[in-house]
């Protein structure tokens, strides 16, 4: 570790060190970082998307400290989490995420920083504020903070609503450079919120890109709106998104029914608070007959399946996010009236479904995307009030980003996996030890599954 940096974990590490002395800690020439490189954008042509291992494409290396501009800051990052578009940006799918750099550095003088040949990835980070950029008067050097992941301009007149709809939004550290998977990150200032207090700081980090974006899907006017009382069916319910999609479905009193592909997973339902479950894997439900046709028994099936638990109700919502596998499941499975909320296409996104039941049953398809900066601040709120909790499973050292990755890859984890970036071990930066205390089991749900 450079001398500058470890000055600087000793200052976060002392935790009362003064505002002023962060503002007068030097920023390294350079900083520790996982990456993938332009030049290896290719590497993998010709592989199925499940044997495309970034373990071979993320590197973990010194990259030179961007230059800080208007209403940015640059945050030391002590701990990150993986989310699926570390994935998609480790195996170059369905692009490779230099498009969008090249396409961003276009936009101005500052934002050609970011095109690069090398990718910063990362999209969640809890950490301290080092230095702000010129108009940043909200946050200063010594806070202690977590980032959502919404990156805008709001120099058009279509985001002023609702800054999703910002003409450029982008998602940073996946459309944008200089990411959280790092020992800094340059984020824009709007991008920050206070660190939960009572977190560790691989706690803290894990929730803000899919916390942010189950609670625009499922909870915002944007997304389906979920009232008490509705049946939500959550797909992948013990993963990345799932995991607090059910939580939220419980904490609004609505009633979830999960679906997850192992005992295991159906344990970590239970211990949630769902009492709905459905193991897709061993119930063998198969949508598709062929590469080209599904199976409408199967639906069937499925449908009798969710009666069968709910006595006798279809879901108001569904939580979509697995794609062409299930897509024409969740249009059938949907009640009349009831809203398909779809976020992602993790098994392949040309969905087909059958729209007879779509229009004779008034359902509708809902399209949503991370969250906007109200609803990430909202989703962020929720954790600090301890009515949602970190959904952390394991822990990895920044270098070992790569295994981390695979493990999502493949499927193979629980709720979120963490990094370690600046923090030296897990367990430190909690400043409200009573109030973890009291949610402590809550809190560690996840682990050791
Ligand atoms: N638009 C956005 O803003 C946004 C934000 C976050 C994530 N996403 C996307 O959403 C997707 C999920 O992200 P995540 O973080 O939740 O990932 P994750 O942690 O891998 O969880 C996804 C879960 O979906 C289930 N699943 C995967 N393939 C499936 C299939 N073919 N059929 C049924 N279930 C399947 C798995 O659960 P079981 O095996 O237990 O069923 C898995 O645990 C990714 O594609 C990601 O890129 C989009």
């Amino acid at each position: 570790m450079q001398h500058e940096t470890a000055e600087i974990l000793a200052a976060i590490q002392a935790g009362n060190t003064p505002a002023e002395d962060f503002a007068h800690l030097k920023l390294p020439e350079s900083y520790r970082a996982v990456t993938v490189h332009a030049d290896e954008a290719e590497m993998f042509a010709g592989l199925a998307s499940r044997d495309k291992d970034p373990r071979r494409s993320l590197h973990v290396e010194d990259v030179a400290t961007p230059e800080l501009g208007p209403g940015e800051a640059i945050v030391a990052v002590m701990a990150s989490a993986i989310n699926y578009n570390s994935v998609w940006t480790s195996i170059f799918e369905p692009v490779s995420t230099f498009s969008f750099l090249k396409r961003y550095g276009k936009v101005s003088e500052l934002t050609r920083r970011h095109d690069l040949p090398y990718h910063v990835i990362g999209s969640d980070l809890a950490g301290v504020v080092l230095r702000t950029g010129p108009g940043v008067n909200k946050w200063k050097p010594g806070d202690e903070v977590v980032a959502h992941c919404l990156s805008v301009e709001l120099e058009d007149a279509e985001g002023h609503d609702d800054t999703m709809l910002d003409p450029q939004q982008r998602i940073w550290g996946f459309e944008t450079n200089f990411g959280g998977l790092a020992h800094l990150a340059l984020v824009k200032s709007n991008q920050l919120m206070p660190k939960p207090a009572h977190l560790t700081w691989e706690e803290a980090a894990s929730p803000g890109l899919v916390n942010s974006t189950a609670y625009r899907q499922l909870v915002s006017k944007n997304g389906a709106a979920m009232k008490q009382g509705d049946v939500v069916l959550v797909w992948g319910a013990s993963g990345g998104l799932g995991s607090y999609a059910t939580q939220m479905a419980l904490n609004g009193g609505a009633i979830p029914v999960c679906v997850v592909s192992s005992p295991d997973k159906a344990e970590i339902c239970r211990a949630m608070g769902a009492e709905l479950i459905i193991d897709r894997k061993a119930e063998g439900y198969k949508f598709w007959k062929s590469q080209t046709e599904q199976d409408p028994k199967e639906w069937q099936r499925f449908g009798a399946r969710i009666r069968e638990l709910t006595g006798g109700e279809d879901p108001d919502i569904v939580f979509e996010h697995p794609g062409r596998e299930t897509f024409g499941a969740s249009v059938y499975v949907a009640k009349r009236g009831g809203k398909i909320v779809t976020c992602a296409s993790t098994s392949g996104f040309n969905h087909s479904y059958d729209n007879r039941y779509l229009w004779m049953n008034l359902k509708s398809i809902i399209g949503s995307h991370f969250a906007n900066y109200r609803e990430a601040w909202e989703a962020n709120r929720l954790i600090d009030k301890g009515m949602i909790h970190p959904t952390l499973s394991k822990t990895y050292a920044l270098e070992a980003t790569g295994q981390a990755a695979y493990d999502v890859h493949q499927n193979l984890h629980q709720g979120k996996v963490g990094v370690l970036c600046l923090a030296p071990r897990e367990g430190l930066g909690v400043r409200d030890a009573a109030k973890r205390a009291r949610l402590l089991p809550a809190i560690n749900r996840f682990r050791n599954v």
